[in-house]
């Protein structure tokens, strides 16, 4: 099916890289892939899905491979979204590179947008857009300015924006400019990545093609950019949605100290600050204070509980006077009255810690 063509629609396809197993975000990615969790009361995918097709971009291809049949069964054909998203699956996980090569057969366009399914940016769709066609390149490349890139893709630029090395996490990087995950592609282009192994596109697809003299750019934005790879980076990404700090159309209108799903119960006095998020059919019972938190659908948390800079996922119960700080609580799992949770621990999906089982005070 072709999509009827807008006046601001463009002719570029989009494919989203979803197909990794986010092993840092364990335990919260043992059930559920990284692009589904929520943040800020969707799943993390559907806030980029939203922000391609206020770009005017329609045919959305997702290329997947972990739990790979999460994502046809939420989103299906896209269509609610005013997308039509198609899915592409591998076998086994082909990497960045190899995924991208996967879904060659898929693409309707001359110019493909890929995005790395697990970054949370407010960068100029358009404007990357635009620029790859006014340099007629292979490759542009989404830039970023960082203080320190030294963990990181560090990609340094001619003066006309031209890329003259890939250093990958360099001790002495010549440049701050880094990758950010988002690249347009000539569709020729993506054809000359081998098919059916394992590549990586960072390591592998961009240095051979840069030897190959290949033209490719640099497109800095500086705009709102985030990895939400990590736990502390998957909190903030959340709250910063929530705050209206990182763009999002889906909460347009709705930005604040929090957002609470209409089903969910909280009682009174319950402080939620910092841009925390309320899933589907929680309960918060009395005199809660919650800052900066992701709690997904179906947890109870018990009067006068204390929680910030956490993850909460679904079904999890917290005990009354619970103090909860930088942690993970994982699926269905039991936080007792009165425990103390702090310093990134990661409670797995079903352990019960009992009343005052973990305590870290003094008085403990
Ligand atoms: P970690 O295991 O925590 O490093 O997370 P990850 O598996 O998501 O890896 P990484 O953050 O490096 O991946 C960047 C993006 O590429 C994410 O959106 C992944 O879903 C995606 N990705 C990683 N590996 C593959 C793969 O083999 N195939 C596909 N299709 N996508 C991948």
């Amino acid at each position: 099916m072709v999509v009827s063509a807008r006046q601001d629609q463009r002719q570029a396809d989009a494919v989203i890289l979803v197909g990794g197993r986010g092993t840092r975000l364990r335990p919260l990615t043992i059930g559920t892939p990284k692009p589904m969790l929520p943040t800020a009361n969707a799943p993390f995918l559907q806030h980029l899905l939203a922000r391609i097709q206020a770009a005017g971009i329609t045919h959305v291809v997702l290329s997947t491979s972990f739990k790979a049949e999460v994502f046809e069964e939420y989103f299906g054909d896209g269509a609610d979204l005013g997308l039509e998203i198609e899915y592409v699956v591998e076998e086994t996980a082909l990497g960045t590179g190899g995924g991208i090569r996967n879904v060659y057969d898929k693409l309707r366009f001359d110019t493909a947008m890929v995005f790395n399914g697990d970054v949370l940016s407010g960068m100029d769709l358009g404007g990357i857009l635009d620029a790859h066609a006014a340099k007629d390149a292979d490759v542009t490349m989404h830039l970023l300015n960082v203080a320190d890139p030294r963990a990181f893709g560090c990609v340094p630029t001619d003066g006309d924006g031209r890329v003259s090395a890939f250093l990958e996490k360099v001790e002495d990087p010549p440049t701050n400019q880094i990758n950010a995950g988002c690249y347009v592609f000539k569709r020729e282009v993506i054809a000359t990545i081998p098919e059916n192994r394992v590549v990586s596109v960072e390591r592998e697809t961009f240095p051979r093609l840069l030897e190959d003299g290949a033209r490719i750019f640099g497109h800095v934005d500086n705009s709102y950019w985030r990895d939400m790879g990590r736990p502390e980076d998957f909190v903030r990404g959340s709250s910063d949605i929530v705050r209206g700090i990182a763009p999002s159309p889906l909460l347009t209108g709705r930005t604040g100290e929090s957002i609470v799903d209409p089903s969910a119960g909280v009682a009174g006095g319950v402080l939620l600050l910092s841009g925390t998020s309320v899933g589907r059919g929680t309960e918060i019972g009395a005199g809660c204070r919650i800052d900066g938190t992701v709690i997904f659908d179906g947890v109870t948390i018990e009067p006068g509980a204390v929680i910030s800079n956490s993850i909460i996922a679904s079904g999890a119960h917290i005990g009354a006077n619970a103090h909860i700080e930088n942690c993970v609580v994982g699926e269905g799992a039991t936080i007792g009255a009165r425990c103390e949770l702090q310093s990134g621990m990661r409670v797995f999906p079903g352990v019960n810690i009992p009343d005052a089982g973990i305590r870290f005070s003094s008085d403990a």
